[in-house]
């Protein structure tokens, strides 16, 4: 259980809000990519088309994890991510992703989360946890690899944690399967909702281009009217058909930390060709927030930035 109530958690926000509308730029959000290793090889991954080229120690170790965990909170971050690879292998001697959720919990994170690909258990201390889903069972697979889809549905069926929400990644490989995904999500009564995003290249060769983006986000809008659980607020996926983004990326709202220690305000990919074709939509809605939009505040803040146990 989380020391500051849900009321104080709201009013730190609040003065977080009022002291970034006055230039302070202290990030609210830490998100710790805790290592590089995975399980899957997944054909859209950032992470798994630059495998070969990444330096330096693929994981990050504990006591480096628990100072910048610290540090960040420190200096103003609430809300805590664990993001890898898949963050669920992490582990340094005995300790595991588990041993952080516990020890960002008592350092004072009032939301901690992370992502993963679901092979593994869900890990039921987590505040909020993303699940990648990329399409029926079929095309999940395929993008993800044999028996992906199976064992995800598999360790969902074993919870009742409240806060689990798919994250897809459209691409051309499931363009075709956008709203049968959603259908999926809408049915699974273990998934609370799913976020949209593009695919922020490399790798280039299955990208979407602006006409069938914009086919995705009209097919989006319309299913999030008539009720489908989509995270996304109206006003982000819309701006997520501003591909270069550089210029009104909140780059301040979240820092990024990466297995060797080494920090980022906003994300890695920050002056890389990549970030001119950004389709992360969670960069959206920091935006929207940081300008005041409500919808956005609202509908985010039920979500990813109040402790939920
Ligand atoms: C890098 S993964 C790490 C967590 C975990 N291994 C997983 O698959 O969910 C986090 C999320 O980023 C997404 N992702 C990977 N490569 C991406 C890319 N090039 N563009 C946009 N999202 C991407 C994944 O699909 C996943 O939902
Ligand atoms: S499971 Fe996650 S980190 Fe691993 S290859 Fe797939 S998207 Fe990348």
């Amino acid at each position: 259980m989380n020391r500051v109530g849900k009321l104080g958690q709201v009013a730190y926000y609040g003065f977080w809000f009022l002291k970034s509308r006055l230039g302070s730029r202290k990030p609210l959000v830490n998100t710790m990519i805790i290592n590089y290793e995975c399980n899957l090889r997944c054909k859209h991954c950032s992470i798994a088309a630059h495998a070969e080229e990444l330096h330096g120690p693929k994981s990050m170790s504990y006591d480096l994890a628990v100072k910048e965990m610290k540090e960040h909170y420190e200096t103003g971050a609430r809300i805590l991510f664990f993001e890898g690879g898949e963050p669920t292998l992490w582990r340094d001697g005995s300790k595991a992703l588990k041993d952080l959720i516990d020890i960002g919990k008592e350092i004072g994170y009032f939301v901690v989360g992370y992502t993963t690909n679901g092979t593994r258990e869900i890990i039921e201390t987590s505040d909020v946890i993303s699940v990648s889903l990329d399409g029926p069972k079929e095309i999940h697979e395929e993008i993800r690899g044999h028996g992906t889809f199976d064992s995800l549905m598999k360790n969902l069926e074993r919870t009742n944690h409240q806060n689990v929400f798919a994250n897809m990644v459209v691409t051309k490989m499931n363009v075709n399967f956008v709203k049968e995904t959603i259908e999926l999500v809408s049915e699974n009564q273990r998934i609370r909702g799913i976020m949209i995003n593009f695919l922020t290249p490399p790798p280039n060769s299955i990208a979407l281009d602006i006409q069938e983006k914009r086919k995705v986000v009209d097919l989006v809008l319309t299913m999030k009217r008539q009720g489908y659980p989509i995270l996304n607020t109206n006003r982000a996926l819309k701006e997520l058909l501003e591909e270069d983004y550089s210029q009104k990326c909140p780059y301040w709202v979240s820092a990024f930390v990466l297995p060797d220690g080494s920090k980022y305000s906003g994300c890695p990919l920050q002056n890389t060709n990549s970030c001119k074709q950004c389709g992360f939509n969670a960069v959206r809605e920091y935006r929207l927030i940081t300008v005041g939009n409500l919808q956005t505040i609202i509908q985010m803040s039920r979500r990813f930035a109040l402790s939920t146990q």
